[in-house]
């Protein structure tokens, strides 16, 4: 039996991406393996978001090439094949394969032909979603992409050259896969989407599809006990979603909708035209929805021209908002990106020491917010088990992680008694 290797890095939409490649290859009965040495197809599926995130990849290739079978296809899948396109196989001249985020199906052509080197890079829509078979088993969170792609074209993001415009499934595909999911073991499903907030559908008699329409439907599901989306723009939050929190109790109090900065010149310059004033209504408005709602957001430290004043505008957003889970990078140049030609780039030694800055000042918070869930009684999600093989670990309905001992019986949705917190997770014990 052939076997394949498959390393995703990235986002949860790259995750989705892996699980499906790695269903496809294991219905045309290949088996998987976590040993390159042993591998028959090996494959990267990979993030072009920081630089950092592309060398990872360009370095792990080098590897596979020396550890590998001499007869073993390799080759990536994904944002770098996009981005590095045809460069990729003249930095690594044995590469058999680089398809970009959405021509990974073709994958299945050269399982065949093992000479082939195959370039497909093509902005092909949505036509992967139609050609790989469906998952048969559903993990217990199902993240179903909604749309893909997006139309912001924030000037420091790769995302809009490597993913594309905007382009929503339909919502019968959507509904469907929901269904499929709940009935082959999914407990929550998270809808994806780079802008998954943008999601905009019209059928052909013309009735247009939002976010909210695709929540309403699922959550009659009996199996599906928790709905979440991610990630979302700020000024893409209209009334009809921000309702949804009111009305649907399945929705999880917990929303990730990205600021990036707290400095109206930085978000100027960054392409991301909203006002402050305008980002802290939406929070108000989601507050009066859902009182205990908690937002998290991703950051950028030492974009081109910032000032320690704009930084500081950051650190005082982070503190109003309360954020909790959140993350925060330093700036990086791409290329296709406006941001990287702009003048006044921030010396690496300032971005890091801004970077560690607003590690600390979220960190904060979030112990903060972990500690005051102490004593509540939560009803989580079971991931599996840790390392050890002796705790549960458990999502609360923000998402922190909830560390629990482990039981032979213990239910994949639990109420569970927080009993303390640090600034990582949570412990807890089952409830009745
Ligand atoms: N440099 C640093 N961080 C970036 N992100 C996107 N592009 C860049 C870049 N060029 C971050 C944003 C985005 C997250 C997925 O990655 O914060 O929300
Ligand atoms: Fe990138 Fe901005 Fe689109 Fe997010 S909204 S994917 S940061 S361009």
């Amino acid at each position: 039996m052939k076997k394949f290797f498959i390393q995703t890095f990235g986002c949860q939409m790259n995750v989705y991406d892996g699980q499906r490649i790695a269903s496809m290859l294991t219905g045309r009965g290949m088996a998987q393996t976590h040993d390159i040495s042993d591998a028959d197809i090996i494959i990267l599926n990979t993030c072009a978001v920081r630089a950092k995130a592309t060398d990872k990849v360009f370095s792990a290739l080098g590897r596979i090439r020396r550890a590998k079978k001499p007869d073993a296809l390799f080759g990536i899948v994904g944002c770098v094949a996009r981005e590095a396109g045809a460069n990729a196989f003249k930095r690594i001249p044995e590469l058999n394969f680089v398809l970009g985020p959405q021509s990974y199906h073709k994958l299945a052509d050269i399982l065949q032909d093992p000479d082939t080197k195959l370039l497909n890079i093509d902005l092909g829509g949505l036509e992967k979603f139609d050609e790989m078979p469906q998952m048969s088993q559903s993990p217990t969170v199902a993240y179903i992409p909604i749309q893909e792609g997006c139309n912001h074209c924030c000037t420091y993001c790769i995302v809009p050259y490597t993913r594309g415009r905007e382009i929503s499934r339909s919502f019968e595909d959507v509904v469907r896969d929901s269904l499929h999911a709940a009935n082959t073991g999914a407990i929550e499903i998270c809808f994806l989407g780079q802008n998954v907030n943008g999601y905009r559908y019209t059928d052909p008699s013309g009735k247009t599809y939002r976010l909210s329409d695709l929540i309403r439907a699922i959550a009659p599901l009996p199996e599906i006990k928790r709905i979440r989306f991610t990630s979302s723009y700020p000024t893409e939050m209209t009334d009809d979603l921000i309702d949804m929190f009111r009305t649907e109790p399945k929705l999880l109090p917990f929303l990730n909708m990205p600021i990036q900065s707290g400095s109206p010149d930085v978000l100027t310059r960054m392409n991301r035209p909203y006002e402050l004033n305008l980002y802290i209504d939406i929070v108000d408005k989601l507050r009066v929805a859902r009182p205990d709602i908690q937002i998290s957001s991703d950051f950028i430290v030492g974009f081109p021209g910032e000032t320690d004043g704009d930084f500081e505008q950051t650190l005082n957003i982070a503190r109003q908002i309360k954020y909790i889970n959140s993350y925060s990078f330093k700036y990086s140049p791409r290329p296709h990106t406006a941001a990287a030609l702009m003048p006044n780039q921030i010396p690496e030694n300032i971005k890091a020491a801004r970077l560690a800055e607003l590690d600390a000042t979220l960190n904060e918070i979030q112990r903060n917010f972990n500690e005051s869930c102490v004593g509540r009684t939560l009803e989580c999600l079971c991931e599996g088990p840790d390392k050890t093989g002796r705790h549960l670990v458990y999502r609360t309905p923000y998402m922190q992680q909830c560390i629990v001992a482990a039981n032979n019986d213990a239910p994949s949705l639990a109420r569970i008694k927080i009993t303390a917190a640090n600034k990582a997770s949570l412990r807890g014990e089952f409830s009745d």
